[in-house]
């Protein structure tokens, strides 16, 4: 939790911001005032991080989500952001590997991006530091939109009055002006509006209302803080809880698919980056390199197979689970848990394996109150800036 502490203080140097007082106004030109978006004091989330050099602004927002749904920006024309975080399965695509174009699946389960706008680095991988760094990548990407060059989207922007004149008003550019960047900030700017607090949890936790939680949900609470130790990782601070600590760990998923090769695999993924590969493209078109986790964005071989912490809030709506997908219900996730970070209790764990990964002995019905707890996260229709659909899993 401590770590937390000292992003935050991180993070606020990075992006100076405040609270302001008015909504969404556009920052003066020019101005080095920092910006926030004020709608965002939902129960339970920090204020949004809004970097100085690309302010809120209505239009910003509106131009962004109409990029963010527009198909043409793909190799087959049937491509958008939105396939693959859909606004209907809370910003996921409910698969276990996203698909791309001509049916191409690549590696890596899609996290949602609700609450992305809080992430200090963006990917399973944290391989981009910014939502505006992350998004130019999916469009170049050979199994995601499929295109070979950025220029292919400004080509399509150019010969669009409808956006000329919309970026024209909101960045002041057209013609060679106007560049990828512009666009990665309009959907960014977009993103930052998908945030979701105030669930049963924050009220329960946050506005001292005993009744928001049931019975089950407070016992599962419980051993979240307590003998499950899941807040060591997923964490609640003072005031807020994003329930990620946006750190990377390895907690056993996947890695066998590499174990046996591991030295082999870590030193041709090196020798291929040296030679100028690109670390989005090798992760997300080979299953093996995927694996590699952190290892792949830092080379420091004790990161291999560890991965961001995801969010929590809103994850009875997200399922399959983790970076791969390979866990079908929250169920199956607390038995992965409690049987210290392997598929089977007394299978030897990887080598890599966190620290904070061992077996918890905990009962059948703890595990489900752990999951009760967990359904106490998703934020209702009213408590998010778009439409979260009621829960159809009742399978968990
Ligand atoms: C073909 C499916 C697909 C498409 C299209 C796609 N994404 Fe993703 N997105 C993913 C997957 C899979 C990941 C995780 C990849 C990884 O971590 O290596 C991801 C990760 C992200 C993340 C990081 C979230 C986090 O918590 O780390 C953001 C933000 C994001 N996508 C936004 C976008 C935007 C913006 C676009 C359009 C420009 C887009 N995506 C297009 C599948 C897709
Ligand atoms: C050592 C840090 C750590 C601890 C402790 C921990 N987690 Fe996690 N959790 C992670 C990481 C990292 C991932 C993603 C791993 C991956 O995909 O390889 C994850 C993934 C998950 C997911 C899947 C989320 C998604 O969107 O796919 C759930 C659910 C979850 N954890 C719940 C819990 C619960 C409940 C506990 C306590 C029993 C717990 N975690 C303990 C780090 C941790």
């Amino acid at each position: 939790m401590r770590h937390a502490v000292l992003l935050a203080l991180v993070l606020g140097t990075l992006f100076t911001y405040k609270q302001a007082n008015t909504k969404l106004l556009a920052a003066p030109a020019a101005s080095q005032s920092p910006s926030v978006t004020d709608e965002n004091n939902l129960l339970g989330l920090p204020p949004v991080p809004i970097p100085v050099n690309n302010p809120q602004t209505p239009a910003k927002i509106a131009l962004g989500d109409k990029l963010f749904h527009d198909k043409r920006f793909s190799v087959d024309g049937t491509v958008s952001c939105s396939n693959c975080h859909d606004k209907q399965k809370a910003f996921t695509d409910g698969l276990a590997i996203s698909v791309g174009h001509h049916g191409l699946t690549g590696t890596r389960n899609a996290p949602t991006l609700l609450n992305a706008a809080f992430n200090p680095s963006q990917f399973w991988d944290g391989r981009e530091p910014d939502l505006e760094g992350q998004a130019k990548q999916p469009l170049i990407n050979p199994v995601e939109h499929g295109l070979t060059d950025h220029k292919q989207v400004l080509e399509i922007i150019r010969s669009d009055p409808d956006y000329l004149a919309t970026f024209q008003t909101v960045f002041e550019v057209s013609g060679k002006r106007l560049s990828i960047d512009h666009v990665a900030k309009a959907i960014a700017s977009f993103e930052r509006t998908l945030v979701s607090g105030n669930s049963a949890f924050d009220r329960y936790h946050f506005n001292s209302q005993a009744d928001a939680m049931t019975a089950a949900q407070i016992r599962g609470f419980e051993l979240f803080i307590g003998q499950g130790r899941c807040v060591s990782c997923h964490t609640i601070e003072q005031d807020h809880a994003l329930f990620t600590d946006s750190r990377f760990h390895n907690i056993g998923i996947g890695i066998n698919r590499i174990q046996q090769d591991i030295p082999r695999l870590a030193q041709a993924f090196l020798e291929a980056k040296n030679k100028g590969g690109d670390v989005d493209k090798m992760v997300l078109t080979d299953k093996k390199s995927s694996e590699l986790g952190r290892f792949a964005v830092t080379d420091d071989l004790s990161q291999i197979g560890a991965f961001k912490t995801p969010t929590l809030r809103n994850v009875e709506l997200t399922a399959p689970y983790m970076h791969d997908g390979s866990l079908k219900t929250l169920k199956e996730v607390m038995v992965h848990y409690n049987n210290g970070g392997v598929a089977k209790a007394g299978e030897p764990v990887n080598d890599f394996l966190s620290g904070g990964i061992r077996p918890l002995d905990l009962s059948d019905p703890q595990l489900d109150d752990l999951v009760d707890f967990m359904k106490a996260l998703t934020s209702s229709k009213s408590s998010s800036k778009f439409a979260v659909p009621t829960s159809t899993q009742a399978a968990n």
